[in-house]
């Protein structure tokens, strides 16, 4: 590596072991089985190599020794749970009646692009972002507007000029990603209320994934829903929430829309009727189990992210070729390797052991992304390796 980092270890770290690895090959795991067979580090797609929080496992082993697995409704303690923590968290007051479950948040977002507008409309977004917000226009018969991030020179922002040239009468829909995927920015409160209106003056309906929002690594940056802000806002906004990244159970298919408009979210289960299935009863007690007894776990999965946060900033940082901007939240590097000059750097590093998401995938050819969600002296080798294959290729 590059640079020596020092990593300090907080006394709630300690509690939980995340540097314990753990062998994902050979258990159908999307993220090691993509390179099965061969020495490749996957650092790609959004999952952490780390066990479930403990309560979390407790909870689902109870369920499996109860033996019967019927139909399943959501237990009304987990809407309780819910509503208590968007109060929390998100200094939000939701009604019960607002939340629709949903077995994947990728499924919301294409509900959405479903119930607002209608064939030949157009979604809006900007770019990088998370693959399926690219894609889910197409799907539903809308256009696509994708507005490019703007790069301030330290952090990604919104190009408010450009998305104001870009709208047109058809755009019906705003797909939002804050915490941002992958560029790990957290929007401000101020970002969020000049983005609301906008739409609002176009009468666009935001749709705002918040999949990363128990994942801020910056103590002084702070997850604002962006329907929080006001009621006007509330009214016209869909908002897609999961417990899968934080307490990482994203096999486990639990997520949820919050929807205070009532027609709205009648075109949305609308949109869902016949096709979607119901959430299942272990995604169901997982997430009870996450938002309501997993607070200490998660405070120390994020003090354990922000150490290897920095240790990737600071290889990067000390290597020529690649750049890259603080990331405020998830556990998600995204790396600048237009310097370098290779034409394909993903397929540069994985030929030398590493997987990493490619950039092209989010609308930005010439940059990868990594995923620092796994045991620090996995990270380490996978660094090293990087390092290799840069030297190699300018050598
Ligand atoms: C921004 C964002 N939205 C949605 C998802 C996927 O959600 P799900 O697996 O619930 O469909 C991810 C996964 O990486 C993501 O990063």
């Amino acid at each position: 590596m590059a640079l020596p980092v020092v990593v300090m270890i907080s006394r709630q770290e300690l509690c939980f072991d995340f540097d314990a690895p753990v062998e994902r090959r050979g258990t159908g795991s999307l993220k090691w089985d993509r390179y099965k067979g061969r020495d490749v580090i996957p650092l790609w797609v959004a999952d952490m190599d780390f066990k479930a929080p403990p309560a979390v496992i407790e909870a689902l082993k109870e369920r499996v020794d109860h033996g019967v697995f019927g139909y399943t409704l959501p237990p009304g303690e987990l809407v309780n749970v819910i509503v208590e923590m968007l109060e929390r968290e998100h200094a939000w007051k939701a009604d019960p009646q607002w939340l629709v479950w949903l077995p994947g948040l990728v499924t919301g977002i294409n509900a959405a692009c479903r119930s607002v507008g209608a064939p030949g409309d157009a979604v809006m977004t900007t770019t990088p972002v998370y693959p399926p917000f690219l894609g889910a226009p197409a799907l539903s018969g809308r256009t696509l507007i994708a507005v490019p991030h703007r790069d301030d020179g330290a952090r990604y922002v919104f190009d408010f000029e450009g998305m104001e040239q870009a709208v047109s009468g058809g755009t019906r829909l705003f797909l939002l990603c804050n915490p941002q995927n992958p560029t790990g920015r957290v929007f401000t409160r101020e970002e969020l209320m000049r983005l609301a209106q906008i739409c609002l003056r176009h009468g666009i309906v935001i749709c705002s994934d918040e999949i990363h929002c128990g994942l801020v690594l910056d103590p002084d940056a702070h997850h604002v829903s962006i329907a929080a802000l006001d009621r006007e806002i509330a009214r016209q906004s869909i908002t897609l929430l999961s417990p899968s990244k934080t307490y990482n159970l994203p096999g486990l298919g639990f997520s949820l829309a919050v929807i205070p408009d009532r027609d709205l979210r009648m075109q949305f289960r609308t949109s869902m009727e016949g096709i979607v299935p119901h959430v299942n009863a272990f995604g169901c007690l997982a997430a009870l189990a996450a938002y309501r007894d997993c607070g200490q776990w998660r405070s120390a999965l994020l003090d354990y992210l922000r150490a290897n946060r920095d240790v990737v900033e600071s290889f990067v940082a000390g290597t020529p070729g690649i750049s890259m901007h603080h990331v405020e939240a998830t556990y998600l590097a995204w790396i600048d390797c237009r310097a370098l000059g290779a034409e394909d750097p993903a397929s540069l590093f994985e030929r030398c052991g590493v997987g990493l998401s490619d950039g092209r995938d989010f609308g930005a050819p010439g940059f990868v992304r990594l995923n620092f969600g796994c045991a620090r002296s996995t990270l380490a080798e996978a660094l090293d390796r990087m390092e290799t294959a840069i030297r190699s290729h300018a050598g």
